[in-house]
C-alpha cells in the first residue's frame, strides 16, 4: 500500500529580496519578496508514502538527511501529516529520495529548490490544494515557496493566515520572463558564511537600517517591479533588481557583528555589469546576490552574445561558460574563444528563467 510521485521544481532568484521573519515558528516574513525561477537548476524528488517503512527518510545527491525531531524535515512532515488526517495515507511513513542538477556545494541554492520540491511532491501524493502546498514549502525553507509558480512570483507578507493564499504570480510574469536569461557567476568561497536563516535572525535583531529597509524600501521596491514586470520595462526592473541586492547587504553590514557575503570578485562583478550599462546600448543586465558572493546576473535574451563577449574580454578572470540550453548553446558556438592564459577560472551556467514546477511522468 504505497503512493507515490517524481516531481522537478527549480531554484528561484529573488529580485525583492526575503530578509527577516516576523514569526519563526511559522516562517512568516517580515516583508514581501518577488522572484521566478532559475530553469535548469533544479531539485527533483521521488516521494513515496508507504505502510512498509519503519521511519520517515530523506537522501538527497545519495546522502541521508537528518529527520528527527527539530529539524526542518520534521517539521513538514508533522505538517502535512496534519494536512492528511482521517485519510489512508495518514499512517504511513514518508521517504524521499531527492537530487540537484547543480553543485550544492558551489554554495549555489539553499535548501529552497529541495524543500519546493518536497512540498510539491507531497501535494501530488496527499492530494494537497496550492495553498497547502506553499505552506508546505515555506515550513521547510521560506524563500522555497515562490519555487511554486512560472513566471515572476509574489511572495505577500501581508498574509498570515493558515488557509491564506501567500504566493502570487505577478501579472504577465511568464511572457517578461520569456524574453529573458540568468548568468550564475558561481564565485569561489573561501571565508566560512552565516546561513540565511541564521544571518537574518542576526539582522532582525540588530540592524537598525533594517527597520527603515522593511518600512520604506521595500514597499516602494515591490510596487516598481510588478509594474515593471507587468509592463515589460526591463531598465525599472534592472535598477530595482540591482537597488534590492544592494540594500540586502547593506543590512548585512549594519548588523552586528556585520554580516559579508560578497567578497572582492563579487564587487569586482558589480562594476563589469554598470561598466556594461554605460554604453550606448543603456542598461541591459542587473546582477543580484543572495547569502554568498556568487553573482546571478539576468539580462535580455535578444542582448545575451554582447553580455558574453563583455565578460570574456575582461581582464581579471577567464569565464567558463556552460548551458543546457539549446538557444543559449548556439549564442556560445559563436563565441570566440579568450586567451587569458593563467587567469583564475569562473564557472557561469546560462540558463532561461520563469519555469514553473512539473510532474515527471
Ligand atoms: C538572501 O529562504 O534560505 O536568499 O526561510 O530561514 O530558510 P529560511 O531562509 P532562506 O532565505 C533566503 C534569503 C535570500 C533572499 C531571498 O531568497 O529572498
Amino acid at each position: 500500500n504505497a503512493v507515490t510521485a517524481t516531481v522537478r521544481v527549480p531554484m528561484n532568484i529573488a529580485f525583492v529580496k526575503y530578509w527577516g521573519k516576523a514569526d519563526e515558528r511559522r516562517m512568516l516574513p517580515l516583508n514581501d519578496s518577488v522572484s521566478a525561477n532559475l530553469d535548469d537548476l533544479y531539485a527533483e524528488s521521488t516521494i513515496i508514502l508507504t505502510t512498509d517503512a519503519e521511519a520517515d527518510g530523506v537522501i538527497v545527491n545519495e546522502v541521508p538527511m537528518p529527520v528527527g525531531e527539530g529539524t526542518r524535515f520534521a517539521k513538514v512532515f508533522a505538517e502535512f501529516r496534519r494536512m492528511i488526517a482521517g485519510t489512508d495515507h495518514a499512517q504511513a511513513k514518508i521517504l524521499v529520495v531527492s537530487t540537484t542538477s547543480f553543485p550544492v556545494k558551489a554554495g549555489l541554492a539553499s535548501s529552497a529548490a529541495g524543500f519546493a520540491a518536497i512540498a510539491y511532491g507531497l501535494g501530488k501524493v496527499g492530494e494537497l490544494n496550492d495553498a497547502q502546498v506553499a505552506r508546505l514549502a515555506r515550513l521547510g525553507s521560506g524563500s522555497a515557496c515562490r519555487s511554486l509558480y512560472p513566471g515572476f512570483v509574489h511572495w505577500d507578507s501581508s498574509k498570515t493566515g493558515d488557509e491564506d493564499t501567500f504566493v502570487v504570480p505577478v501579472e504577465s510574469g511568464i511572457e517578461f520572463a520569456s524574453t529573458l536569461f540568468a548568468a550564475v557567476f558561481v564565485i569561489d568561497n573561501k571565508q566560512k558564511t552565516v546561513g540565511s536563516s541564521e544571518g537574518m535572525k542576526r539582522s532582525v535583531q540588530t540592524s537598525n537600517f533594517l527597520k527603515y529597509r522593511v518600512q520604506e524600501v521595500v514597499p516602494h521596491h515591490v510596487n516598481l517591479i510588478k509594474e515593471a514586470v507587468s509592463t515589460a520595462d526591463f531598465i525599472t526592473f534592472a535598477d530595482v533588481t540591482m537597488r534590492e541586492s544592494n540594500s540586502l547587504h547593506a543590512v548585512c553590514l549594519d548588523s552586528l557583528p556585520p554580516l559579508s557575503y560578497l567578497n572582492e570578485t563579487s564587487f569586482a562583478m558589480i562594476n563589469a555589469v554598470h561598466d556594461f550599462n554605460s554604453t550606448p546600448a543603456g542598461v541591459t543586465a542587473a546582477y543580484t546576490f543572495d547569502a554568498g558572493p556568487n553573482a546571478v546576473v539576468l539580462a535580455q535574451l535578444t542582448n545575451a552574445q554582447r553580455l558574453i563577449s563583455h565578460f570574456s574580454r575582461l581582464p581579471w578572470a577567464k569565464f567558463v561558460f556552460e548551458t543546457k540550453d539549446e538557444q543559449l548553446k548556439e549564442v556560445l558556438n559563436v563565441q570566440e574563444e579568450n586567451n587569458h592564459g593563467d587567469l583564475p577560472e569562473i564557472r557561469v551556467i546560462l540558463t532561461k528563467v520563469g519555469k514553473g514546477p512539473a510532474v515527471v511522468p
